[in-house]
């Protein structure tokens, strides 16, 4: 993955400046007229098909002599190599020297990946067989908790790749619950200071709670303090030795039957006390935010099932093949890339929004936010040297239709220029057994479509998207000019969220290929991670404060009063009880 020299040094990059300074002024409705006096309808030459899902690329600010330098871009990069290396499991991840397989997670069980010398595949499908049993144990009301109810909540406690995967899909499938099982409600508590934890805690019952603790490293702290929390809750409840009852319940059967672990250390897991049977590997191998695929995608099986989980590992595969095998010009993982590298790097756009259009995809846009500012959020190449040009953009969103009463007035009116992704499933609602309901249902879906479809052409043509019906004022006027892509999904089934979200990953591997990064490894987040132990200790302590700088001072010192206060209160108050 690396250049001769740098990238924007290179023919195709340059050629694509001294382009890029005579498309800077030309306006997105024009690129539209020219299309039609020339014939042609931008939909049908920038649209493209692939597993379910179809991209439009239209509305982006490109012509076809921009569309030919970007693909001149792509091979200069060596994107096709780069996409070989990375299928083959060659060691892409330079910093952390090794491969980036997460596609391998998804291979069908007679495929064959041979890595430095090992069939990867059999021993991914094991795992799957042992989620499968596990998942089987739940949903048919079998895995009881130490007092011999069956588990009916499972609370994953994790955070990043750990939680935000699984979060997405299993709101985005929550119509795929199988019939006729015994149903598991599936939650998620991530934060660090407790409070999602807190609430289940108040809400749910400890004999028939299962914490999943979902940690590749098994060092995160968010993670750790949220489990201790949970084991102590758990042991207080449960634990009893008293010889008047017929079963004494110990710490041991407790941990058996409400502890699942998932990491990539099995020694750790084991110290912590997660038992052997209850113990999901996986692999140095797949990054955090692309470990949705395996055993971190438990909470997904507990809740659709797993024939839909191996659904969604198919629809996954599927855009991997079509990643690996289709030309570059009709590779829509390479398409939606280059849209990015061309406003990014050419136009200087430099905020990108994600707006599904679809109330199951809430946390998409949370999703992407670490799948491609943890990925690309970089400014070293991979030879260690500073990059002269951006990289990853601001990338931020919401559901479409609520970020219309939140942020578009931004889009719209404001001074950023930003690209846009809408997302939306073209059919919806047809299991609805109701006639009445379904009909209101397929009205709503209409309006939201109509709502995605209005705001795209309403960012592209500004005032021109309607009727000309007089001049303004200047704070009624819409510039338009804003590019966007739209993916429209068949459905949103496992299958073509599994091919929605591959495409990008596959998207942020183009774009780390071209700016010449890992996109593998996440060496921003480790300093803070550690200055916040020394802080914590000097909290602690009271020790140590003449090191801090006068701001950190000030607000430890403020922290300290806030303590003082408390127990004083709290001295006060039982010396008034007693
Ligand atoms: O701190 C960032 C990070 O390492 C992410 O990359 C990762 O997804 C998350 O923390 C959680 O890490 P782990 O799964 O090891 O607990």
């Amino acid at each position: 993955m690396s250049h001769p020299s740098p990238i924007d040094q290179q023919p195709a990059w340059q050629a694509l400046d001294a382009h890029a300074r005579e498309m800077r002024d030309v306006h997105l409705r024009e690129l539209f007229q020219d299309a039609t006096a020339a014939g042609h309808e931008r939909y049908t030459l920038y649209s493209r098909r692939a597993a379910g899902l179809t991209l439009d690329l239209s509305k982006q600010r490109w012509s076809d002599e921009t569309h030919t330098r970007l693909l001149a871009l792509a091979r200069e990069a060596g994107v096709p190599e780069a996409i070989s290396r990375l299928l083959a499991g060659e060691r892409v991840n330079q910093s952390e020297d090794r491969p980036a397989l997460h596609t391998a997670l998804r291979l069908p069980a007679d495929a064959h990946l041979e890595v430095e010398g090992q069939n990867l595949v059999p021993a991914v499908h094991e795992t799957l067989d042992r989620m499968e049993a596990m998942v089987d144990k739940f949903l048919a009301g079998q895995w009881r908790g130490a007092t011999g109810k069956a588990i009916s909540d499972v609370v994953n406690l994790g955070v990043g790749g750990s939680d935000l995967g699984p979060l997405m899909v299993t709101h985005a499938l929550a119509d795929y619950r199988p019939d006729g099982v015994h149903e598991i409600n599936v939650h998620f508590a991530s934060t660090m200071d407790g409070s999602q934890l807190a609430d289940y805690l108040t809400r749910l019952n400890p004999e028939t709670t299962l914490f999943v603790l979902s940690s590749k490293s098994f060092t995160t702290i968010d993670t750790l303090s949220n489990a201790r929390t949970a084991r102590d809750w758990l042991l207080g409840r449960l634990v009893h030795n008293d010889h008047e009852e017929p079963h004494a319940i110990d710490r041991a059967l407790v941990m058996r039957q409400h502890f699942i672990g998932v990491s990539a250390s099995p020694g750790k897991m084991a110290e912590w006390g997660i038992a052997p049977a209850n113990q999901l590997e996986f692999w140095e191998w797949v990054g955090g935010r692309y470990s949705l695929w395996g055993a971190i995608g438990l909470p997904i099986a507990l809740m659709v099932g797993m024939p839909n989980f191996r659904a969604l590992l198919g629809g996954a595969h599927a855009m991997d093949r079509h990643f690996q095998e289709a030309p570059l010009e009709d590779n829509l993982p390479v398409l939606l890339g280059l849209a990015g590298i061309w406003n990014v790097n050419f136009l200087d756009i430099r905020a990108h929004s994600i707006l599904p259009y679809d109330g199951r995809l809430e946390y998409f846009a949370s999703y992407l936010e670490q799948l491609e500012m943890e990925s690309n959020g970089k400014s070293v190449t991979n030879e260690g040297e500073m990059t002269a040009y951006s990289t990853c953009p601001v990338l931020w969103g919401q559901l479409g239709p609520n970020a219309q009463h939140a942020f578009y007035q931004l889009l719209h009116q404001g001074t950023q220029s930003v690209e846009c992704d809408f997302i939306a499933p073209l059919r919806r609602y047809d299991r609805v057994e109701n006639d009445d309901t379904r009909a209101h249902l397929k009205a709503q879906h209409r309006l939201t479509l109509a709502n995605c479809f209005a705001q795209s052409r309403l960012l592209m043509l500004g005032d021109d998207a309607i009727e000309d019906d007089g001049p303004r004022p200047s704070h009624k006027r819409y510039r338009g000019n804003q590019p966007s892509s739209t993916v429209l999904l068949d459905r949103l089934t496992p299958h073509t969220l599994g091919a929605l979200i591959a495409l990008y990953e596959h998207k942020v591997f183009v774009q780390a290929t071209i700016w010449d990064i890992n996109p593998f490894d996440q060496w921003g987040v480790e300093l803070g991670k550690q200055i916040a132990g020394e802080t914590e200790r000097i909290l602690g302590s009271r020790e140590g404060l003449e090191t801090m700088d006068d701001s950190s001072r000030g607000l430890i010192e403020a922290l300290w009063d806030a303590e003082d206060q408390a127990s004083k209160e709290a001295a006060t108050s039982s010396a008034g009880q007693s």
